[in-house]
């Protein structure tokens, strides 16, 4: 497996690539989630690249860019175990050096997280389109539980004509429901305990016979729990996260959650 770290030396090494080639495009602090995307592009393709990369402009001022959790080490061996031919792990001046001034807007990330998150899309559509313009791969993976993301990815890579398969993977979660986060860490273990919150919530709002039935359910639940603070419920299109009135097709019910230091955020779809 090879490390690399410089967007020129990634290019001349990627012609050697098989094809086709997958991406996993990380933040590092890899768990099973992470790896449930890695082992689903080793099976998939002939050539596997993964990056990692905490990338400063998704992070807003008062978020956890310093705080968020690194490892380099240990996600390497995990990813040379999984079978990856590259790691692209480059640092915040290779990828933004003194006079960046590009960034991709995408329609679809003012709402939900983006209205929670000003400029969080924005920062994750500009490194995906970089990483995706790098990398040039046949197929990109991504994770459901960061649902919106992956809607916003699939826009930018057809509106922008990146040319690459996106795949979006099942949301891989603990015994107790609570989706794996690298965020977890932040977790006492009786944070951890309530967070199991989040997907017993949303499992309650499945049965619900109207979006607002749904929006109140899961507000009610998250509140009995004293450790969580709910921030936001959507029962939004599926497709385009307009809010629903009625729940006439395939809605994403999905939240977000204060957990002591952590901000959680999980989904399910109701077909
Ligand atoms: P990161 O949070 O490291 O996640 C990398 C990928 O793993 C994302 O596609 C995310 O949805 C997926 N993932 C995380 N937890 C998962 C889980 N429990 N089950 C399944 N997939 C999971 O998301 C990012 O990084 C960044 O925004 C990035 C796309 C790399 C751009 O910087």
């Amino acid at each position: 497996m090879n490390l690399i770290d410089s967007i020129a030396a990634f290019r001349s090494h990627s012609a050697r690539l098989a094809r086709p080639l997958g991406l996993v495009p990380t933040m590092g602090a890899l768990h099973d989630g992470h790896m449930s995307l890695v082992r689903r592009a080793r099976r998939e393709n002939a050539a596997l690249a993964a990056t990692i990369f905490v990338n400063p402009a998704q992070f807003g001022p008062r978020e956890d860019y310093h705080a968020y959790p690194r490892d380099l080490d240990a996600d390497l061996r995990k990813l040379q175990d999984a079978g990856a031919d590259v790691v692209f792990a480059p640092s915040a001046a290779e990828m933004y050096p003194a006079g960046f001034d590009t960034y991709v807007d995408v329609g679809i990330a003012e709402r939900l997280e983006g209205a929670a998150r000003p400029g969080h899309f924005r920062g994750v559509a500009t490194i995906v389109c970089k990483l995706l313009t790098i990398v040039r791969p046949d197929r990109a993976y991504f994770g459901q539980k960061d649902a919106q993301q992956a809607l916003v990815i699939e826009r930018l890579n057809a509106d922008l004509n990146l040319g690459a398969q996106i795949i979006t993977c099942p949301t891989v979660r603990e015994p107790d429901g609570l989706a794996l986060s690298s965020r977890n860490a932040y977790l006492d273990p009786d944070e951890r305990a309530a967070a199991a919150v989040l997907y017993r919530a949303l499992t309650r709002a499945r049965g619900a016979a109207s979006p607002d039935a749904a929006r109140r359910l899961v507000l009610a639940h998250v509140e009995a729990e004293p450790l969580a603070s709910l921030e936001y419920v959507s029962v939004a299109d599926a497709e385009t996260l307009e809010e629903l009135d009625t729940l006439d097709r395939p809605a994403l019910v999905s939240l977000a959650v204060r957990v002591g230091a952590a901000r959680l955020i999980d989904n399910i779809l109701i077909e």
